[in-house]
C-alpha cells in the first residue's frame, strides 16, 4: 500500500485483494475483532464539507480499531483564516498519527498529503471519492461473488467525483462499466485514458437505455455534488432524462441491483420506487463503508497487517 489513499489509483490490485478479505473478515467478526492497530494513535478528521456516512463510519471505525478521531472542522483550524497547507501538516504531525480530509479542491489534500509525516486518506475532494468506491467494490463482490465481468451501469453526472473514481474502479477490478449522461457531464477523457485498461470496460453514451441494458447495477449519484449548488437549475434540467425509475430498471438484467452511495434526492436522480425496491442494496453500500475504510486504515496503520490474514 502506498503511505496514502488519495483515488484508487494508489491500490494495486494486490492492495484490493487484501483489502476486500480483510473487510470481509472484520465484519463477519465485529464484535469479536481483538486486534487494535490504531491503539494509541490520534487520527484528525478535516472536513470542510457536510457529511453523515463518512464522517460516522471513520469515527465509529477508528475507535473500533483503538484508536482515537479528532473532527476538526476546517472553519476551527487556522487553516480557515489564511494558514497554508503546508504549515498546518508539518505541525498536525508533531502531534497526530494520521488524517482524514473531505474539501473541494484534490490538489489540496495531494499537498497536505506531501508534507504530512503520517497517512493521509481522502474522504472526498470535488474530483474523488476512493472510499466510497472501495465500499462499493466490496458491495459488488458480495452481492455477486465476483468482481470481474460485472456490468455496471452508472447514470448521471458522469464528469463528478463518483463518475471519476467509479472509472478508475473499474480498471482496478475488471468491471464492465457503461455511463450514460448529457455531453455536458461526459466523463473526464483523461481519466478514461490514463493507465492500463488490463480487463474490463469503460463506455460512455447519451443514451441512458444503452446504458443500462443487461445491467448487473445500476448506480447513481445526486446531480448537484456538494459545491455546484450554483449550477443546480440547468444540472436538474440537462439530467432529468437519466433519472433511475422503473423504465430504466426495466433495460437492465433481470434482477439488477441498485446502488447510489447517498445521500439521495429522492425524485431527481432516482424514484422512490426504485430506491426502496427488492434489489436495491443501498444501506448494505452505506454499511460497508465503516468495514472497508477499517481494512484501509489497518492497511496503512499496520505494517504487519497480513499477519491478521495468515491467522486462519
Ligand atoms: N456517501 C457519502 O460519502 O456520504 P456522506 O456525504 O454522508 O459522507
Ligand atoms: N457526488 C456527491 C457525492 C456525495 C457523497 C458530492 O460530491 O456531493
Amino acid at each position: 500500500m502506498h503511505k496514502d489513499l488519495l483515488t484508487v489509483e494508489d491500490v494495486s490490485a494486490e492492495d484490493l485483494q487484501i483489502m476486500l478479505e480483510l473487510a470481509a473478515r472484520m465484519k463477519r467478526d465485529r464484535l469479536d475483532w481483538h486486534d487494535q492497530p490504531l491503539k494509541g494513535k490520534s487520527i484528525g478528521m478535516i472536513f470542510s464539507k457536510s457529511s453523515t456516512r463518512t464522517r460516522v463510519s471513520f469515527e465509529v471505525g477508528i475507535h473500533e480499531l483503538g484508536g482515537n478521531a479528532l473532527f476538526l472542522d476546517r472553519n476551527d483550524l487556522q487553516i480557515g483564516r489564511g494558514e497554508t497547507i503546508q504549515d498546518t501538516a508539518r505541525v498536525l504531525s508533531r502531534y497526530m498519527h494520521g488524517a482524514v480530509i473531505r474539501t473541494h479542491s484534490h490538489s489540496d489534500v495531494v499537498e497536505f498529503a506531501k508534507f504530512a509525516h503520517f497517512p493521509v486518506v481522502n474522504a472526498l475532494t470535488d474530483k474523488f471519492h476512493p472510499c466510497q468506491i472501495l465500499a462499493d467494490l466490496f458491495t459488488i463482490k458480495e452481492f455477486s461473488g465476483k468482481l470481474s465481468g460485472v456490468k455496471v451501469a452508472y447514470l448521471g453526472d458522469c464528469a463528478s467525483n463518483m463518475g471519476n473514481s467509479l472509472i478508475l474502479a473499474a480498471k482496478l477490478a475488471g468491471l464492465h462499466l457503461a455511463m450514460a449522461s448529457p455531453e455536458e457531464y461526459r466523463p473526464d477523457k483523461d481519466i478514461i485514458e490514463h493507465g492500463v485498461l488490463e480487463s474490463g470496460s469503460v463506455s460512455w453514451s447519451p443514451d441512458p437505455k444503452e446504458a443500462a441494458k443487461d445491467a448487473d447495477y445500476l448506480y447513481t449519484d445526486v446531480w448537484v455534488s456538494m459545491g455546484h449548488e450554483a449550477e443546480k437549475e440547468q444540472r436538474l434540467k440537462l439530467l432529468a432524462p437519466y433519472q433511475l425509475n422503473e423504465s430504466l430498471v426495466a433495460c437492465a438484467a433481470p434482477g439488477a441491483m441498485i446502488m447510489h452511495c447517498l445521500p439521495a434526492h429522492r425524485g431527481e436522480e432516482i424514484t422512490d420506487a426504485v430506491m426502496d425496491s427488492d434489489n436495491s442494496i443501498v444501506l448494505d453500500q452505506a454499511e460497508n463503508r465503516l468495514h472497508v475504510q477499517k481494512a484501509i486504515m489497518t492497511m496503512l496503520h499496520n505494517d504487519d497487517w497480513d499477519r491478521l490474514l495468515s491467522k486462519e
